[in-house]
């Protein structure tokens, strides 16, 4: 019989965790009135971008549109084409579709299902204007091979790094490999920002720059922050005429606001911990379903630190019970909230009707009748792998 709080944890399958340090650094938000993009913000970005070891971050309402502001300070737009992988939420490419440009799927590489640079180059065209790698469940892309394809193109690369905060790939943070790196701070999130929240990284002053001025309605007079609250009186370099607004372009308002960041340095602190928990208990499901026939376990790269966001299993033929059957009892019978990350996005309606169809991305379309996630988040613990692995085993042996 399974406890109630080991079955609230593998029903709630993944998220957050926060702790007291959170609560204060919010309380103390609120006692300053929670403004939007403030002091809290420029700090956050300073403390992310010393994390990731690049120059620059910029923090964002979401992934999502941290992805269309990268997008946009490359200067993606209509009859461009993107190049990125199938198996990602479906986010990654809409950030991209909705700025106008086309998106080419490269098949992905059936060990670690991230996508495969060695098909990457027959994707680039004239038209190619970014490509956008994936850091899957936490596993960085092979990016010294997409780098070094990008680079002899002259195609800017920006790094999907919502899975791995705080991964690595030779010796290098995510976020710091391509030319620009976009985070989600969303609840499932290794790290969170009160259940949103997004962050780019760059090294590259003008590609922060524009993103920055974007992000907020392009207001030069206020800089890229709130015109509610400005960082400090750089802000107001105008004198008498303070009250004057300037806009350079059409932008947005995608400003993440104070009390998110002050909680999101809090979350940055403990990051690390939280992903060696992470890894401890992926190690603990690797070690407990090893040798059962017909489950292949996750690849790890050694080139690489895979920081677990979720642990996929891939079901073979040889497995008694199909991908769907045994999502189904694990979920139902025990309590276990087993998930499928993701729908091929080529094959999903608003992609299908821009032309896009079965045979695309062949490796990714056969991996999709096989990949399972189980949960892996911090709050888990050893009693609570144990019993996946019983329950697992259990099926396999039935
Ligand atoms: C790989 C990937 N990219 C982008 C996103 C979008 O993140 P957000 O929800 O912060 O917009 C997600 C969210 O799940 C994701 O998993």
């Amino acid at each position: 019989m399974i406890k109630p709080e080991i079955r609230y944890e593998l029903e709630v399958a993944y998220g957050s965790q926060y702790g007291l340090e959170e609560a204060l650094a919010a309380i103390e938000s609120l006692k300053n009135r929670a403004p939007s993009c403030g002091k809290k913000v420029k700090e956050f970005e300073e403390a992310f971008a010393d994390f990731c070891g690049t120059e620059y971050a910029l923090a964002a309402t979401s992934a999502t549109t941290g992805l269309s502001l990268a997008g946009i300070a490359a200067g993606v737009g209509p009859g461009d084409e993107v190049i990125t992988t199938p198996i990602s939420w479906i986010a990654t490419a809409m950030a991209f579709s909705t700025l106008g440009a086309d998106t080419v799927f490269c098949d992905v590489d059936p060990r670690t299902l991230n996508l495969d640079a060695s098909v990457l180059e027959a994707r680039i065209t004239p038209r190619t204007k970014a490509i956008v790698p994936v850091h899957l469940y936490g596993q960085c892309c092979e990016m010294d091979a997409i780098r070094e394809i990008a680079d002899r193109h002259g195609v800017v690369v920006i790094e999907d790094c919502a899975h791995n905060p705080g991964g690595e790939y030779l010796g290098k943070k995510s976020g710091s490999l391509g030319d620009m790196g976009v985070f989600s701070f969303h609840q499932q999130k290794n790290m969170s920002t009160l259940g949103e929240g997004g962050m780019i990284t760059t090294d590259d002053k003008e590609l922060f720059d524009r993103a920055l001025s974007y992000r907020s309605l392009c207001c030069r007079t206020y800089g890229g922050s709130s015109k509610y609250l400005p960082i400090d009186e750089e802000a107001h370099p105008m004198g008498k005429e303070y009250w004057k607004l300037y806009f350079d372009d059409m932008g947005y308002n995608f400003r993440m606001t104070d009390i998110q960041a002050a909680v999101g340095i809090e979350q940055l602190k403990k990051l690390d911990g939280h992903n060696a928990t992470r890894i401890r208990l992926a190690e603990r499901l690797t070690a407990g379903l090893s040798g059962i026939e017909g489950l292949t376990l996750p690849y790890v790269d050694p080139r690489g630190t895979h920081v677990f966001h979720v642990y996929v299993v891939q079901v073979e033929e040889e497995f008694p019970l199909s991908k769907q059957d045994f999502m189904w009892v694990l979920y139902t019978e025990k309590g276990i909230k087993a998930w499928s990350h993701y729908m091929p996005i080529h094959l999903t309606d608003p992609y299908r009707a821009q032309g896009h169809a079965e045979g695309e991305c062949p490796v990714a379309e056969a991996a999709h009748g096989k990949y399972v996630t189980l949960p892996v988040h911090p709050r888990l613990t050893d009693e609570a792998i144990d019993y996946m692995t019983g329950c697992i085993r259990e099926l396999a042996e039935a």
